[in-house]
């Protein structure tokens, strides 16, 4: 007998985006669609529960098994380091972690760079590997805000559309990897309901 899959989305424009592509292919959820602030949906027909949550919070989730499967940015898993299996590149929520930094001043190579980030893991994996001495400044938010009042030299965050750096005067200076939303599964569904997952997945990529 069928068991129902436990979906982790991501609250926002990105989790709605994903959530249309699982109703295409057969896990619809009516209620889903009506206007509440209920947090968890069910649809005992197409056998499917949902579940919003904050999307830095979906891989934890799916990693404890409260989720069977979720949505989830690339940057995060890289930043947080789940022990989930990444089963699908979705193809949207696209967009780029970046360097940048003040308009047309470089830092000097001489000094420990001071880098202003919400990635804090990704930072300092992008300047080990280049051997430089940093200085991370983590922040929550508003990550552009560091260079422009000089208390940091450069940010490592994502830019999508690149207007927040252009409207305050900041510039990419390099690429650390392109991102994208990737569909996850937690290890042991994983293996339980391995023909129910691979099914979704299957009808997932064939629907992209
Ligand atoms: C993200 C990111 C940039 C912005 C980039 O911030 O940290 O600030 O989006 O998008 P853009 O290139 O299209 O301008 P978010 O909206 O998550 O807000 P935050 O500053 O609170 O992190």
């Amino acid at each position: 007998m069928e068991q129902v899959i436990n979906i982790a989305l991501p609250k926002g424009r990105l989790g709605e985006r994903a959530y249309e592509v699982f109703e295409n292919i057969g896990y619809g959820c009516p209620a889903l669609r009506e206007n509440s602030r209920r947090l968890i949906f069910e649809s005992r027909e197409n056998k499917v529960r949902y579940f919003w949550v904050k999307p830095s919070d979906v891989a934890v989730y799916v990693e404890r098994g409260a989720a069977d499967v979720g949505v989830v940015g690339k940057d995060i898993l890289l930043e947080k380091g789940f022990d989930v299996y990444e089963l699908l590149d979705l193809g949207m929520g696209r967009c780029r972690m970046c360097v940048a930094g003040v308009k047309g001043k470089r830092p000097n190579p001489e000094l420990t760079l001071r880098v202003a980030t919400k990635f804090p893991n990704v930072a300092r994996e992008f300047y080990r590997k280049k051997s430089r001495e940093i200085d991370i400044i983590k922040l929550h938010g508003s990550i552009e805000i560091a260079p422009i009042l000089g208390m940091s030299d450069v940010i490592v965050d994502i830019v999508e559309t690149g207007t927040t750096l252009k409207e305050n005067d900041l510039e990419v200076l390099e690429e650390i990897f392109p991102i994208s939303a990737r569909l996850i599964a937690n290890r042991v569904s994983y293996k339980f309901k391995n023909e129910q997952i691979q099914a979704m997945c299957r009808k997932m990529e064939a629907s992209l």
